[in-house]
């Protein structure tokens, strides 16, 4: 094996290797904006609707909401679901903020539970461990390119009683035996942000098969303009808000969406490859196959680090992997641990009922979500995973080659 390239020794990949890039645009992309900018209509218009209906069908929901981002959807579902002061919502401790912020938006409490170390996604024994009779709902996140257990998750929160937000941001297309993220909870929420698989630089949409939560989410998203299908301007009796997708972006999204299921099948092939090629190399466990996951729509391909006995921590390897070529990513820090978390949400807006210094998150710890956090977590983003088979072979020839040189990661730690 030759010398590692971080050490002077020639890299797996040549010099001037590009991978892909993201957003990706085609003609299409151009074909559907030029419509809408030519027909002079840009908000709630032809182009919105028609991807409300083909992002439903996509996902297998009866209802999709176009609307404004992925934070703004998952307030919404919480909103819909009338949940507020005293209400207590479950939700993963390792995810972006957004999901820990939503039920904190409408006064209700956030209640962290870890994940499971070998998918990364709530781990349903510490939900039902945190269940109290203020619980009303649970908040999974198909984290990065595995889905939650939505079977164990389904069965609690029939037991209790109980809705469930599944946040899809990283899983537009996955499917949990045959059904869709964003079909199988109460409502499902997306996020079309940039670096999503499916993108219109900002962008979102809720989805549910309850037509109730749909006619309420839809009108928050429109000041409450059509709620009981009143389009009176002067007739407004809700508060609601200004969510709305434009017909720009909703273009952009029908174009996206014509590509996505082919680039679906791209990454979890590139993804199956790699776990396979690197299931029995010492230093890495790629996470754990789940057979209830029908399609793997994948937003990072990931893998936890296992370096005891290499001596070396994660970022030692993640030098290594970039000199070969191989541009790793890591995961997110546990919500909880965030500066925003620090502050008493009494003092700023949010009042939760409760009095002042009873909430305190940073003081919380879970252990998985750490580990998997600041230690052993590891990632390859979508556009890298959409990459030629054989520059997929390359990476798996890169992560073999620096695994199997301790010694000389221990230079390099060292250096
Ligand atoms: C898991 C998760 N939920 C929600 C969001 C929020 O989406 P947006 O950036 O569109 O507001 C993100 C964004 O990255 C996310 O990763």
């Amino acid at each position: 094996m030759p010398a590692l390239a971080a050490l002077g020794g020639t890299s797996v990949f040549p010099e001037g290797h590009a991978w892909p890039t993201w957003p990706r645009v085609s003609p299409r992309h151009e074909e559907l904006v030029l419509d809408v900018l030519r027909g002079g209509w840009w908000f709630w218009g032809s182009a919105n609707d028609e991807f409300a209906e083909k992002f439903a069908a996509f996902v297998g929901a009866r209802y999709a909401v176009p609307a404004a981002n992925g934070t703004v959807t998952l307030e919404l579902a919480c909103k819909a679901l009338g949940l507020g002061p005293g209400d207590e919502v479950i939700v993963p401790a390792l995810t972006w903020c957004a999901s820990g912020q939503a039920p904190l938006s409408v006064n209700a409490i956030t209640v962290f539970a870890d994940v499971l170390e070998d998918t990364w996604c709530l781990d349903p024994a510490a939900v039902e461990a945190a269940i109290t009779p203020r619980t009303r709902a649970i908040l999974p996140v198909h984290l990065y390119g595995r889905m939650a257990e939505m079977d164990a998750l389904l069965a609690i929160a029939d037991r209790h009683g109980l809705a469930i937000v599944e946040d899809c941001a990283h899983q537009h297309g996955s499917q949990w035996r045959g059904k869709g993220a964003g079909s199988i909870g109460t409502v499902g929420s997306f996020s079309m942000q940039q670096s999503k698989v499916l993108t219109s630089g900002e962008g979102g949409a809720v989805t549910t098969n309850d037509e109730a939560l749909y006619r309420r989410i839809r009108s928050y998203t429109h000041v409450w303009l059509i709620a009981e299908d009143n389009l009176e301007v002067n007739n407004l009796h809700q508060f609601g808000s200004n969510a709305r997708l434009t017909e720009i972006q909703s273009a952009l999204l029908l174009a996206g969406l014509e590509t996505l299921p082919d680039d679906l099948l791209v990454r979890e092939r590139n993804a199956r490859h790699l776990d396979q090629a690197l299931a029995s190399v010492p230093g890495i466990e790629p996470l754990r196959h789940q057979p209830e996951v029908t399609r793997q729509s994948l937003y990072h391909w990931t893998a936890n680090l296992r370096l005891a006995d290499f001596g070396v921590s994660r970022d030692v390897v993640q030098r290594a992997l970039a000199a070969e070529g191989v541009p790793t990513i890591l995961p997110y820090e546990p919500v909880y641990k965030s500066r925003m978390f620090g502050y008493d949400p009494v003092r700023t807006s949010i009042s939760c009922g409760l009095p002042a210094g009873t909430l305190n998150y940073r003081a919380q710890s879970f252990p998985v979500a750490e580990k998997i956090s600041y230690e052993i977590g590891l990632g390859l983003t979508q556009d890298v995973m959409l990459a030629p088979a054989e520059d997929i072979e390359r990476a798996a020839e890169a992560f073999v080659k620096v695994l199997s040189a301790p010694d000389e990661l221990r230079k390099i730690a060292e250096s």
